[in-house]
């Protein structure tokens, strides 16, 4: 970890993009866009000389920083690996079999919630509602969002991405979208 962080060139020119955005006087309000941006060219994670920098940058107390980065799932505050698994487990998921994909991850990963693989590619995590219920149960990586998963599917999808393929973003199953499935209606107890 570098004691140090500023944006790169691109990302500078991003920033000041963002900043146009907002009255002059109101520059902290970039804060969120900011921390993305930030974390993005970080590696995924927010170290603390980025919240160094983006206090520094926005004029923001670094306690605020810290206080909004710590806020959000979305925001890393220790390092993560390659692909970054965020089990929802808010009910419909929870209703739809949530714990059993998280458990199948888990016992195939061999680590926990909130833990890496030895060899850095998966880090587990737990997040709120996804926003994508209809497709549950769901598991994001990174930016995507894989849905309609089972045992089987989300072990194949791990597979998949340490074999480094891309696996087919959404549904897991023959749908469109997130249309009805006949006969796929019961809960999962
Ligand atoms: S409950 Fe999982 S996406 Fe909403």
């Amino acid at each position: 970890m570098t004691d140090s962080f500023c944006f790169t060139p691109d990302n500078a020119e991003t920033a000041r993009v963002i900043l146009s955005r907002y009255p002059a006087n109101r520059k902290q309000s970039a804060l969120l866009p900011f921390l993305d941006l930030a974390q993005r060219q970080n590696g995924g994670w927010l170290s603390p000389p980025v919240l160094r920098f983006l206090s520094e940058t926005l004029d923001v107390p670094e306690i605020k920083v810290y206080e909004v980065a710590s806020f959000y799932t979305m925001f890393n505050l220790k390092p993560v690996g390659r692909y970054h698994l965020q089990f929802c487990r808010t009910t419909p998921c929870w209703l739809r079999g949530a714990e059993t994909i998280e458990n199948a991850v888990c016992t195939h990963l061999k680590a926990r919630m909130g833990e890496t693989t030895p060899d850095g590619l998966f880090t587990l995590s737990r997040v709120e509602c996804l926003g994508a219920c209809v497709n549950a149960p769901l598991l994001q990586v990174n930016d995507d969002f894989y849905e309609d998963l089972t045992e089987t599917t989300v072990i194949t999808l791990l597979d998949d991405l340490a074999q480094g393929r891309q696996p087919t973003v959404g549904t897991q199953v023959k749908r469109q979208t997130s249309a009805p499935i006949v006969g796929r209606c019961t809960l999962v107890s």
